[in-house]
């Protein structure tokens, strides 16, 4: 079996690798355009693996691809690669468009011409859009209609119409997957929660979006890599599976408890001007993948949490490279004066 992982340099892709790496005797292909977000240090503890070889280059240039596709003949690809920051598409839409739609064209199409016998395309739950905070019984399931808010999500909504434009068009063996917020190790700082445990830990202003009240549903990075593994070997065809685990939390509430686990005062946290069109609540409904797939999250919030905090605290040269490179730039174009 021989698998291309996209993306496989970013934070879900390298754990993901690393975890059929370590689970089974495949071959795995990282295919990567190291872009800000890419990082060859997630990879590090299998460059040297047998099974593992890593390819640089971008998805949406189609000759490489369909070159890349013709001498590897895989037989699986699932796409990671995206652009994957709410607040950079509200900056830049426009490479949004490329990596998350053009490029996620460009693969199906070289598939298409190729051997693959699956492609799974990783979306996000907020193609769903969002969900009252006030409602705390509605769930987003696969049948909630796609509802975009920001670029990013309007992106990776459009890569799943064109998927599912291609399984009924083309009979076109693909499957989606929607999951909810992630977290654990290699998760880039741009993000809540690792933006939170660094500044926490470099004594920073802790920037909170508006009164923090908005709801994220946490989802260990581990449970996701279950969820996908799952999806390719027994998901049925042109089918859509939701991933959560219920670890419903504010924003506020996250902060809170990473400052309680560090030692770190309150007072740290800054209620900053809020992200325009920011989405109220996520909430996955799993039942289906459950049901169907028999998936269920092996780690709660309360342990997760830990695991991470501990894995940033015993990686700091990790963090520290981004922090000290291009990502202080961007920073202070986010964070100074908001
Ligand atoms: P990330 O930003 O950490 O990593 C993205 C990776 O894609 C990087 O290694 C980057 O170099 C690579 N990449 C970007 N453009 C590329 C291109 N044109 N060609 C090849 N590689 C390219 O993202 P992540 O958080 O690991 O998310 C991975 C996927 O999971 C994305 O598709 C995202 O939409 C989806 N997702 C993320 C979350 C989350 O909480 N992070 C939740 C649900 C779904
Ligand atoms: P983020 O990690 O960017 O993920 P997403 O927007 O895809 O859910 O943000 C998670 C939540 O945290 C979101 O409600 C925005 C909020 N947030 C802050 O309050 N401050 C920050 O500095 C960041 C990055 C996010």
């Amino acid at each position: 079996m021989k698998i291309i992982v996209t993306g496989g340099a970013g934070f879900i892709g390298s754990n993901f690798i690393l975890y059929m790496l370590e689970k089974y005797d495949y071959k795995i292909i990282c295919l990567d355009k190291l872009t800000y977000a890419g990082n060859l240090e997630n990879l590090a503890g299998v460059m040297n693996n047998k099974n593992f070889k890593f390819i640089h280059g971008d998805i949406s240039d189609k000759i490489f691809i369909e070159n890349l596709f013709e001498n590897e003949k895989p037989d699986i690809v699932i796409n990671f690669a995206a652009e994957s920051h709410v607040d950079r598409s509200i900056e830049n839409p426009n490479i949004f468009l490329q990596t998350n739609i053009i490029g996620t064209n460009i693969l199906m199409d070289a598939c298409r011409k190729s051997t693959v016998k699956r492609f799974h395309q990783v979306s996000t739950d907020e193609v769903y859009g969002d969900l009252p905070i006030d409602k705390p019984d509605l769930f987003f399931t696969e049948s909630t209609p796609i509802n975009p808010s920001s670029p990013y999500s309007a992106s990776k909504a459009s890569a799943d119409l064109l998927v599912q434009s291609y399984h009924r068009t083309f009979n076109f063996p693909a499957t989606i997957s929607r999951c909810s917020n992630n977290y654990g190790a290699f998760h880039f700082p741009e993000k809540l929660i690792p933006l939170m445990i660094i500044n926490a830990l470099n004594n920073k202003d802790l920037p909170v979006y508006g009164e923090g009240k908005n709801i994220r549903d946490w989802l260990y990075v581990k449970d996701h890599c279950k969820a996908i593994d799952l999806i390719i070997h027994n998901g049925k065809i042109g089918e859509v599976y939701n991933i959560g685990g219920h670890n419903e939390k504010s924003n506020i509430d996250v902060v809170k408890i990473i400052l309680k686990y560090l030692g770190k005062p309150e007072s740290l946290i800054k209620f900053v001007k809020d992200r325009p069109g920011h989405d109220l609540r996520y909430a996955i409904d799993p039942n289906k993948i459950s049901n169907e797939l028999g998936w269920i999250q092996d780690t709660n919030f309360e342990t997760g949490i830990a695991n991470t905090i501990e894995w940033y605290l015993k990686n700091k040269s990790w963090w520290q490279n981004i922090i000290n490179g291009e990502y202080k730039n961007y920073y202070a174009k986010m964070y100074n004066g908001r």
